[in-house]
């Protein structure tokens, strides 16, 4: 597979506007709380290993969003922000793009019944390999459970668009996801698995969560855009062996190839479930018109939503003020695509202004610091953003 040198930093190309979807990659990464109650979940258990099996479904439940998202979000501009408050499913969300060059966001929600703090600045380093671009979310994402004393970290796979010069685009996310508790070392080891030559991981998902002493005490099985499941390793032993004997015969599977493009592997048999596993998470389905609207889920489309009376409360640089998302969700690609091209603009000249001034640009709700839990940089929130008080935020639109 990936064996070429990649070509190009695609972060420094600018691509036409009808590539996008309209949203800033600030509310992209805010959709990794749309299964909040799985972190509600997590605290409620008694048992270590239940939290950890929350926190895992978690984790893979944050990426589910991806699936057939195959719009580019908009790269935010240095100082956006973005801010989500849901009461309804228990959290508030802040985030910045920290950084320009290269990109970060960062981000902070806390539960509001100060149950847990989830936390992480993220940096997507794309790479253009030919036929596909690949985007590493570098960064490390932090989740504490404030009642239990307890901190996981972990960092998100890989994710893959194919055919992004001829074909059909689709989506694929690979890669060994390793969830910490970082109270003992115990820890959840999630393998992404590449799709295959014959489609047969397509989207799968599995791993196990081991105990301090390396005991395995279950495996978690299922796909990132389904369900996650967990067994008694045993069981699932067993189960295999008996599935081994039966699979020789079931390869047979053929792929039309097209000589141009990496086709999406026709094969999308749904999750086996092994008897006595119990459900973990199950992805909520779409709106039925999703496929209009760049294949949002519900949770995705109420993120630009801008109520009535909500301009005057939020900080000016929030990303639902943004005029180029605003013209695309509209509707008007040029508008959209004039007021993309002014605002880079006006960011390249402000940047050349500092530079004259030997000035640098100051973060404003997050500052470069060291993670505790990992011991490596990290942005961390310094705190305030709902007091609302924006006077002096800067005037990046
Ligand atoms: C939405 O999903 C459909 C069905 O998989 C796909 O054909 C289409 O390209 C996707 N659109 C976007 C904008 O990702
Ligand atoms: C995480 O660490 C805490 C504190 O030491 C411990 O009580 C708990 O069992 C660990 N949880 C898991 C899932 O390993
Ligand atoms: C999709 O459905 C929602 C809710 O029924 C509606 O508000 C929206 O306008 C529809 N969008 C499109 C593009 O049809």
């Amino acid at each position: 597979r990936h064996l070429r040198e990649p070509s190009k930093e695609l972060s420094k190309i600018t691509m036409p506007i009808v590539f996008n979807e309209p949203l800033s990659f600030l509310q992209r990464i805010s959709e990794y709380m749309e299964h909040t109650y799985l972190v509600h979940k997590a605290c409620a258990q008694a048992e270590s290993i239940e939290r950890m099996q929350a926190v895992a479904a978690f984790a893979v439940s944050a990426v589910a969003s991806q699936w057939d998202r195959t719009g580019k979000p908009f790269n935010p501009l240095l100082g956006e922000t973005y801010e989500l408050l849901r009461e309804d499913q228990g959290f508030r969300l802040v985030s910045e793009q920290v950084s320009h060059h290269p990109p970060i966001s960062a981000f902070h929600a806390e539960g509001l019944a100060q149950d847990f703090v989830f936390h992480g600045s993220i940096y997507p380093k794309l790479k253009f390999w030919g036929k596909s671009v690949e985007a590493e979310p570098k960064g490390t994402i932090t989740l504490e459970l404030l009642k239990h004393k307890e901190a996981y970290t972990w960092t998100n796979p890989l994710c893959c668009v194919h055919n992004v010069i001829v074909g059909k685009l689709w989506i694929e996310q690979y890669g060994t996801v390793e969830i910490v508790n970082h109270s003992t070392g115990d820890k959840c080891v999630l393998n992404f698995k590449p799709c295959g030559m014959f489609g047969k991981e397509l989207h799968r998902v599995e791993g196990y969560i081991q105990d301090k002493c390396k005991k395995k005490r279950c495996v978690i099985y299922g796909k990132w855009t389904e369900c996650m499941w967990s067994v008694d390793p045993q069981v699932y032993e067993s189960h295999r062996k008996n599935d081994r004997k039966g699979a020789a015969d079931s390869r047979k599977q053929k792929t039309v190839k097209n000589e141009d493009a990496d086709d999406m592997p026709e094969v999308q048999e749904t999750v086996a479930v092994i008897p006595g596993s119990t459900l973990l998470w199950r992805v909520a389905s779409r709106p039925p018109n999703s496929t209009e609207m760049y294949n949002f889920t519900n949770f995705a489309i109420g993120l630009n939503e801008l109520e009535p009376g909500m301009e005057g409360v939020l900080a000016p640089t929030d990303c639902r003020l943004r005029p180029d998302i605003r013209a695309m969700e509209m509707g008007d690609m040029d508008e959209a695509s004039k007021q993309k091209e002014r605002l880079e603009e006006k960011q390249r000249a402000a940047r050349k202004e500092r530079a004259k001034d030997n000035e640098e640009w100051s973060t404003r709700w997050f500052e470069l610091g060291v993670n505790p839990f990992t011991g490596s940089q990290d942005w961390l929130y310094t705190g305030g953003y709902f007091d609302r008080k924006y006077t002096d935020s800067p005037d990046i639109y």
